[in-house]
């Protein structure tokens, strides 16, 4: 039998309509609380309410059959619009956000290669000047000057800030032992940062060949900041055990805590040694954007290679990283691993990021990125930046006013760390608190460790989230702990 169609018979126009007034409807009773943050349900549950098998099987016969999917689809989200979301460090997205995700499945043009997709690539390229620009890595005649130029600093975009360290790992690798690419990777080299660094780093060591335990943890202090002064020891010690340091890290700031390193500092003795320095910027880096906050990242300049998420702090959906180089031969040497179908000679048209990602077809994520400030203007997003951060400020002082609550620090940014009682809730209490809370559906928050006492952990992602909203989160705190204490008696 012949696959004569191209698509199934489904009218087009009908069910972009619908679609589209479906996701209003979310939005709007998102935001005006109207849905639960999240209703936590079973997988089985959810699988046999969207009648997943039969439609797999079948395929959506009707629009009302499609529609209905996508409702019950719907429903079974985390409603991160509703404000009482304050959970993981992913964007709430503007309300138009999804339509670059939209074009892109409709015109599937990956731009790791400009020819198969000219105005994604453009747009990633533009994004990619603009970000060197704020760094001051970008010493181009204008934005639009983007063939990879001995004068500038340079960076690509990626799927995540996991493969981005990956990346800026391999170029620093490449910088010290550029043999690894092809003998493999010696046994002398080490990276170097703090306890806290996130998992994604010893992940790409080992993806790496070189094995987590190259990475070497210099301890953070009780709000798991990176001590600078121990640096110099960890280094001293590295060095007389015949061990090559490959590169500093440092955390912009912290997944836990939101605290941010102290980057001079860092950057210093990155200097003193000539040693390679790469920030994780996959949270913070964002806070360049802000006027109030930017002296945070003091030092990010300094950087060799630094990462920035922008579907944490910038309104982005999932997924779209940047990795940012100080210099553009760091990005070239990244991977020398050449397929001669995806490189040219100088002289055609456009650039290719293909060579310089972990991946070889990658979304269109200039367009996302590019679109989430083209729909305000630029200086809204660095103004969400600093309200968010702000917000978590509010939080903190607000919470400092009711003894049952304990921060443990000041906030840096828009994530804020808690206890409720901890003279009377353990740290199992702690975290089943956060369960009960969250499967009220009413709140959602999420939790952390840190230096081995469990906290209630929020992100301030929302800006619709306000003093109403934290007043009615110490409530429902306040009434699960008594259920829960209740309970365990
Ligand atoms: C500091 C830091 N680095 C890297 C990552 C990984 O980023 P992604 O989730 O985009 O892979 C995270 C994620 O939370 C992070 O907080």
């Amino acid at each position: 039998m012949n696959y004569q169609k191209d698509q199934n018979t489904l009218p087009l126009k009908e069910v972009n309509f619908e679609i589209s007034a479906l996701l209003e409807d979310y939005i709007e009773k998102s935001r005006e609380e109207k849905t639960f943050v999240l209703n936590q349900r079973s997988p089985k549950s959810i699988a046999e309410a969207l009648q997943t098998e039969h439609h797999f099987k079948n395929g959506f016969k009707t629009t009302a059959a499609l529609i209905k999917f996508i409702s019950i689809y719907l429903d079974n989200t985390n409603h991160l619009r509703n404000p009482k979301y304050m959970g993981h460090q992913v964007a709430v997205p503007q309300d138009l956000s999804g339509i670059p995700d939209w074009i892109h499945g409709t015109v599937n043009n990956p731009s790791s290669l400009y020819e198969m997709g000219p105005a994604g690539a453009t747009l990633e390229g533009f994004m990619i000047n603009w970000m060197l620009q704020h760094l001051g890595w970008f010493k181009g005649e204008d934005l639009y000057d983007f063939k990879l130029n001995k004068k500038n600093g340079s960076g690509v975009l990626t799927h995540g800030g996991s493969i981005a360290n990956l990346t800026a790992l391999s170029a620093a690798r490449a910088a010290i032992a550029p043999e690894a690419w092809t003998k493999g990777s010696p046994k002398d080299l080490i990276v170097i940062g703090p306890s806290t660094a996130h998992y994604s780093i010893t992940r790409a060591l080992s993806i790496m060949g070189m094995g987590k335990n190259a990475f070497i943890p210099v301890l953070v202090d009780e709000n798991e900041v990176l001590i600078t002064e121990n640096l110099e020891e960890v280094y001293n010690q590295q060095l007389k055990a015949g061990k090559r340091i490959m590169a500093i890290v440092a955390n912009a700031c912290a997944t836990s805590t939101g605290l941010f390193d102290n980057l001079e500092g860092v950057a210093d003795f990155c200097e003193k040694h000539a040693l390679w320095f790469h920030v994780d910027g996959a949270h913070g880096a964002a806070a360049l954007l802000s006027e109030k906050d930017k002296h945070k990242v003091k030092g990010i300049e300094r950087a060799d290679s630094l990462i920035w998420d922008a579907h944490k702090m910038m309104r982005v959906p999932a997924l779209c990283t940047a990795v940012l180089y100080k210099n553009v031969i760091s990005q070239i040497n990244a991977f020398q691993q050449k397929g001669s179908y995806v490189f040219h000679d100088e002289d055609v048209i456009g650039m290719d990021s293909m060579p310089y990602t972990v991946e070889c077809t990658k979304s269109a994520l200039g367009m996302k990125l590019y679109w989430s400030f083209a729909l305000e203007g630029e200086k809204a997003i660095g103004n969400f930046i600093q309200n968010s951060f702000q917000q978590a400020r509010d939080l903190y002082d607000f919470l400092n006013n009711h003894e049952e609550f304990y921060c443990p620090y000041e906030p840096e940014s828009n994530i804020l760390c808690f206890q409720y009682r901890p003279d009377l809730l353990t740290n199992k209490q702690q975290l089943e608190l956060r369960y009960q809370l969250i499967n009220t559906g009413d709140f959602y928050i999420t939790s952390c460790e840190i230096k081995g006492k469990r906290y209630l952990r929020t992100v301030m992602m929302n800006p619709l989230t306000q003093k109403d909203h934290y007043i009615l989160l110490t409530i429902a705190i306040e009434k699960q702990a008594k259920i829960l204490l209740e309970s365990d008696k």
